[in-house]
């Protein structure tokens, strides 16, 4: 008997819904896509429960007569295409003719519209995809579609979704992206009775950006406009000065389609490579355009990301754009701007070695000195001795993004300092013997002085004995916070002028749903209207200077942070956050201390659990060991 047969027309709907509807935000992107393809000048977006309640997203744009608007609603039914020549050269965002009526198949649906020329508009009523009522029914014209209880009978999908916030979070992004790509189009996004946010719609991308990203990053921002053979690419890169722990704040748009492009990403970080220390990423708005032909959007459903013909003369576009903004901004040392205009940057030896000019720390001797500094240390390079642990900087990533500028110019000053020695080969060296207990050993230590005002040297059972000074450090200020904050007990230093923060959309939702870690932590915050933030007190200890940046940092990596459902997040989180403190807060290298400044942090150390390890995993403590001295003199 013939086993094959074709899937009913819900059946089907049901399973694309599945590649098209994940979640509340791809419902809202289909939605505006389509009143954007309806050349909508005015779209308003509510929002309730996170978008599973309720979304709402009402247009200005052409509308639909009655039996376009029951086609709609059918699988393949578009308006937009219509054979496979239409393809190669698509210029509206949707072209499927899945949207609709995937939607709808999830969720209790409602779609109302009328065309301007029309009298009367139509509305139509949905089930689980069924249509249940339609007929004649007043209202202004353009669409509006309402979807209610979406996965109502999808309990699968709806046990996948993630709190409210995040899924606010979520479209938050997804509308802000939209947004940026049509300053034209006035946005309006509201959620429950807040107004999350309002472009004006007057077409000025500096306008748009300060609604949607807020005032502070706008002011930021570089002008690009650069254009080859393949491409042109126009928008805004973002100073050096606000460069992110994460990628939330890159905004790529292929022929004004918000996209993941990974190629343009790796150009825009590359276009950085010097003026970022590692785990910081660049902002960008950036909008590419290419040819229709040369670009292939049809790679997935949801459209996320695009394909390059000319791939590498796209990479070179963005690339370029971005060095001559940042030239322009005369961030990068020897760049030079001729009399007409035109910006000549180095190239990136010149570059390189101009930085590592600007870099020496004072008093450290110039470069060319030394003889040792031009080429890595030894120690560096090879593979698996324990002292190359010392700047592995891959499980450092994984857990936590570099602290900023200050420790970059730490570990080239650390670097410098190991180079500048090239007399111990620390390959050699070995961590702290494992036969003592390691606060006991830490105890046995006899302090002898600085090294490079980085590192503490000090006499023990093994030999001589190297604590790196901001890596210890960081470690005891780890455990304490987070001790404090596990009892919720962190002492709080309350701020005479409280610190006001523009965050995003985005950003200001995950605050939120963090707002009890931040409050443990030792953070005094509330809302200040429209997606600011008031800061009244921070975790003694950690100074106002970081504060600002610590929490944009917090915010942006939870944003990144992608955890599966049902997985205990609080304590993960609290962890994270005193890290991020205790990087910020902790002393440098280069940082002076008295004695008896390092017999506070060696008797702090040793008190530690874990003192062995800073919070990224990198040694607080090093040993060379005596026979390792003895070969090196040779006795
Ligand atoms: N807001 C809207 N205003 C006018 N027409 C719309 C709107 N939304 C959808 N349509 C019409 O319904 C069709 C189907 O929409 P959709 O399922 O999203 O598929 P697609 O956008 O891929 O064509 C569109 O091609 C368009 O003609
Ligand atoms: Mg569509």
């Amino acid at each position: 008997m013939a086993r094959i047969r074709l899937l009913d027309e819900r059946t089907a709907n049901q399973i694309a819904a599945g590649e098209v509807v994940e979640r509340p935000a791809s419902v809202v992107k289909e939605l505006v896509e389509n009143a954007l393809d309806a050349q909508a000048k005015r779209i308003v977006v509510e929002v309730s429960g996170g978008g599973r309640e309720l979304v709402r997203v009402t247009d200005d744009g052409i509308g639909m007569v009655p039996e376009d608007a029951r086609l709609a609603l059918q699988r393949h039914a578009t308006s937009k295409i219509r054979t496979a020549e239409d393809l190669n050269a698509i210029t509206t965002l949707g072209f499927r003719g899945e949207a609709l009526p995937s939607i709808a198949a999830v969720s209790q649906f409602e779609l109302i519209t009328r065309p301007h020329d029309q009298l009367a508009g139509y509305r139509i009523l949905a089930e689980g995809g069924q249509i249940v009522a339609e007929g004649e029914h007043g209202c202004p014209a353009g669409t509006r579609v309402t979807v209610r209880d979406l996965f109502f009978n999808v309990p699968a999908r709806l046990k996948y979704l993630k709190t409210n916030a995040t899924e606010l979070a979520q479209i938050g992004d997804i509308l802000t992206r939209l947004a940026l790509a049509n300053p034209e189009v006035a946005f309006r996004f509201q959620s429950g009775q807040a107004q999350v946010f309002a472009t004006p719609g007057t077409g000025d991308l500096t306008a748009a950006v300060a609604a949607l990203l807020g005032r502070e990053m706008a002011k930021e921002l570089l002008p690009v406009d650069y254009r080859n053979d393949a491409a042109r690419v126009h928008g805004f890169v973002g100073r050096p000065t606000i460069a992110r722990a994460g990628r939330s704040h890159q905004y790529f748009f292929v022929n004004r389609r918000a996209v993941r492009t990974i190629a343009a990403r790796y150009a825009l970080e590359e276009a950085y490579a010097h003026l970022l220390p590692n785990g910081r990423y660049p902002v960008c708005i950036l909008f590419i355009e290419v040819e229709p032909h040369e670009v292939d959007v049809n790679v997935h459903p949801t459209k996320a990301e695009v394909r390059f013909q000319r791939d590498r003369e796209v990479r070179a576009a963005v690339y370029q754009a971005a060095r001559h903004a940042l030239g322009a901004a005369l961030l990068i040392p020897g760049t030079e701007v001729t009399a007409d205009g035109e910006v000549r940057v180095p190239d990136r030896a010149e570059e390189k070695a101009a930085l590592q000019r600007g870099w020496v720390p004072p008093g450290a001797g110039r470069p060319g000195e030394g003889g040792g500094r031009a080429a890595p240390p030894p120690w560096r390079v090879s593979a698996g001795g324990p002292g190359g642990q010392t700047t592995a900087r891959e499980p450092v990533q994984a857990y936590l993004p570099a602290g900023g500028l200050q420790a970059a110019l730490a570990q080239r000053a650390a670097e410098e300092a190991a180079a500048a020695v090239p007399a111990v080969d620390l390959a050699e060296a070995t961590l702290v013997p494992r036969s003592a207990e390691p606060g006991e050993l830490i105890r046995a230590l006899r302090p002898l002085g600085q090294v490079h005002r980085s590192y503490i040297a000090c006499d023990g059972p093994e030999g001589l004995y190297l604590i790196d000074q901001h890596a210890a450090h960081e470690r005891i200020f780890f455990e304490r916070l987070y001790a404090a904050a596990q009892e919720q007990a962190t002492a709080v230093q309350r701020l005479l002028f409280p610190l006001t923060l523009d965050l995003t959309p985005a950003q200001m939702a995950i605050w939120q749903e963090n707002a009890a870690i931040f409050a443990e932590s030792g953070f005094e915050a509330e809302p200040f209207g429209g997606n600011t933030l008031l800061i009244h007190g921070v975790p003694a200890g950690l100074g106002t200077d970081h504060v600002a940046r610590l929490v944009c940092d917090f915010l942006d990596r939870l944003q990144e942070d992608q955890v599966a459902p049902g997985t205990p997040v609080t304590d993960r989180r609290r962890r994270v956050l005193a890290a991020m403190a205790a990087c910020k807060a902790a002393i440098k290298a280069r940082d002076p201390l008295q004695p008896e400044d390092i017999a506070a942090l060696l008797s702090d150390l040793a008190a530690c659990a874990s003192p062995e390890t800073c919070p990224h995993g990198r040694p607080t403590v090093i040993c060379v060991s005596i026979s390792e001295l003895e070969k090196r003199f040779k006795r």
